[in-house]
């Protein structure tokens, strides 16, 4: 699949226009929600986890030396903890744009933490996206995050704003406190 997602998004309106609809953020729309909404909720999706598998290579990286930024991976069983948005299908234009580089709009089932729940949307990379990276060793993950710069600043504070955000949720993330402790104990040595 080509690295700028913006045309294939522009024709993935799975909700009415003229309402609104709910963002379920996982990753930088957690703590960097630079976009106009009426409400924001905790909220989790089913059988998905968050993994640090997909490049960025526009964003918190370059092209040469591609940083790490959060995808969903779909893991039966699992919990994804996030923040959901209710925005105005406008909203998404934008968000395409700065989400371009391989992650596509998909439907999914929001529970929120007050037990209610609805249909909501989540940008996904896959694994068939040209910036995908897939697993890696977790030391391995770090060593590029805590190495890698981009146009939108440091890796490294992408991944441990999340964490602190994460954290101030109440949320349970091995993988995101794993790789974060292990970016702090490389960039504080
Ligand atoms: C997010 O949910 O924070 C998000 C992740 C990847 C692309 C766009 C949004």
């Amino acid at each position: 699949m080509t690295l700028d997602t913006t045309r294939l998004n522009r024709e993935r309106n799975f909700f009415a226009t003229g309402q609104t609809l709910w963002l379920f953020g996982y990753g930088s729309l957690i703590w960097k929600a630079e976009f106009p909404f009426h409400e924001r909720r905790p909220a989790h999706i089913e059988g998905w986890a968050r993994r640090f598998w997909q490049g960025s290579h526009d964003h918190r990286g370059t092209p040469e030396a591609p940083g790490r930024v959060a995808t969903l991976i779909e893991s039966p069983g699992a919990i994804c903890q996030g923040m959901a948005y209710r925005i105005d299908a406008e909203v998404l234009g934008p968000l395409d744009v700065r989400e371009k580089n391989g992650y596509l709009r998909e439907r999914v089932t929001l529970h929120f933490a007050e037990g209610d729940h609805a249909e909501g949307l989540i940008y996904l990379a896959t694994a068939d996206n040209a910036a995908f990276l897939g697993a890696a060793p977790l030391d391995e993950m770090a060593h590029q995050i805590a190495a890698a710069h981009g146009p939108s600043g440091a890796n490294r504070d992408y991944l441990l704003h999340l964490a602190d955000a994460l954290e101030e949720l109440g949320a349970e993330d091995r993988h995101v406190f794993g790789l974060a402790a292990r970016v702090r104990g490389i960039t504080e040595a």
